[in-house]
């Protein structure tokens, strides 16, 4: 019996907690409840979100219709498999084809950015028996295998990932384009509509008219990854809108369902469907589907991606002239400003002292990504806040 004891006692001496797998910088804040563009911390203090959870947060933390529509379907059923008729999955499909003008394309529904992608590429070689891919500069498209080789990023690139065929050109080159898609082996090119991670870049709607032009040319498919510039965030429905094109697939994610992980890709009808030739266990369950019916609702009712639009052009139009700024970049609720040195000590302010938080791109941006339905007085308190940092 006494061994036993000793045995459990130093087992326990011996047991270790299991840790994180150490991925993520943090900020020292513990968020516990959130509401619109507010969120407060286990202290209760509040903050302004400007961040809106990495662009995810598309109609505002806990918008009541939100909160409803998924407690009434969780009450009802909340998963089963992609082997039953699910309407909400169709009533999705219907609704994202006529608030964003793409009722004749199909929605195949997966989980996330990067699965999007995955996706879409996949696509693209499936239909054109192909394998090349040209992606640009500075580019996010996330870390699974394909994904994150058009990722132009080789930190977070393991050899595994680099066997793919992959070529980066610069942004808004579109003679370097035209000669790699003259050599014929190329199965799609894969842009975003704005940059995001990258440190918001913004492609000419020349370039992208081009691109357009000369992916149909050669039989290359162009895939349009909308993950964080899509679902309103630039004030139009997807960024590519402002540039008047129609890429053949469209990735998206992130704004989708506010919060809950859901992703979704558009594919053009030249694209042929075969059973089994993608798949996903989790891809529009019901909880999922709910929440993205829920922000379709909220979007149209409160009209967001014309408040985002409106509120972006007003903190574009007042952010101070000031010379620590090198240049402002985006639109809507996706703005970069960039600094001659690092932000680091502007987003410590931000978040420390006015209790605002941001994101950043690379060390010298301040991103902003805040949620659609930001109001001009919640911008004011970040204009207010930046102006006294830089002297203003
Ligand atoms: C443009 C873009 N594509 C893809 C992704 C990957 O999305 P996820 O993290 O949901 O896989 C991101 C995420 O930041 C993104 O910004």
């Amino acid at each position: 019996m006494s061994n036993a004891n000793d045995l459990q006692r130093s087992d326990l001496q011996t047991k270790k907690n299991m840790k994180l797998f150490d991925v993520y910088s943090l900020f020292d804040v513990t968020p516990v409840k959130a509401e619109g563009c507010r969120i407060w911390d286990d202290k209760g203090q509040e903050y302004l979100d400007l961040y809106g959870g990495h662009a995810v947060i598309s109609i505002g933390h806990t918008h009541p219709h939100y909160v409803q529509v998924l407690s009434d379907q969780l009450s009802k059923i909340g998963f089963y498999s992609n082997s039953v008729q699910n309407p909400l999955q169709e009533q999705l499909a219907e609704r994202l084809g006529r608030i964003s003008g793409y009722e004749d394309y199909t929605l195949f529904l997966d989980n996330s950015g990067a699965e999007s992608n995955e996706n879409a590429l996949k696509l693209a070689s499936f239909h054109t028996g192909k394998s090349r891919v040209i992606a640009f500069h500075r580019s996010f498209h996330g870390r699974t295998s394909g994904a994150v080789a058009v990722t132009d990023n080789p930190k977070i690139q393991a050899p595994f990932n680099q066997c793919h065929p992959v070529t980066f050109l610069d942004l808004n080159d579109i003679l370097a384009v035209e000669q790699e898609l003259a050599k014929g082996d190329v199965a799609a090119v894969i842009i975003e509509g704005i940059q995001g991670c990258g440190g918001i870049h913004v492609p000419t709607a020349e370039f992208m008219r081009s691109l357009r032009e000369l992916t149909q040319q050669h039989g290359a498919v162009l895939i349009l990854d909308e993950i964080q510039s899509g679902y309103g965030r630039t004030g139009k429905f997807f960024a590519h809108q402002w540039y008047g094109v129609r890429p053949d697939i469209i990735t998206m994610a992130k704004g989708m369902a506010n919060g809950f992980p859901c992703g979704g890709v558009l594919i053009s009808p030249m694209f042929q469907a075969t059973k089994g030739m993608l798949g996903t266990t989790f891809g529009g369950n019901y909880l999922a589907m709910a929440a993205a019916l829920a922000v379709l609702d909220v979007m149209e009712q409160e009209n967001l991606l014309e408040n985002a639009h409106n509120v972006g052009e007003y903190i574009l139009a007042n952010l101070p002239k000031s010379d620590k700024i090198k240049e402002v970049r985006g639109r809507g609720m996706m703005i970069g400003i960039e600094f001659h040195d690092s932000v680091a000590p502007i987003r410590q302010a931000l978040l420390k002292d006015y209790h605002i938080f941001t994101g950043v791109a690379g060390t010298n941006m301040v991103r902003l990504l805040a949620p659609l339905c930001l109001t001009q007085e919640q911008a004011d308190r970040f204009l207010s806040a930046i102006k006294v940092l830089l002297n203003y």
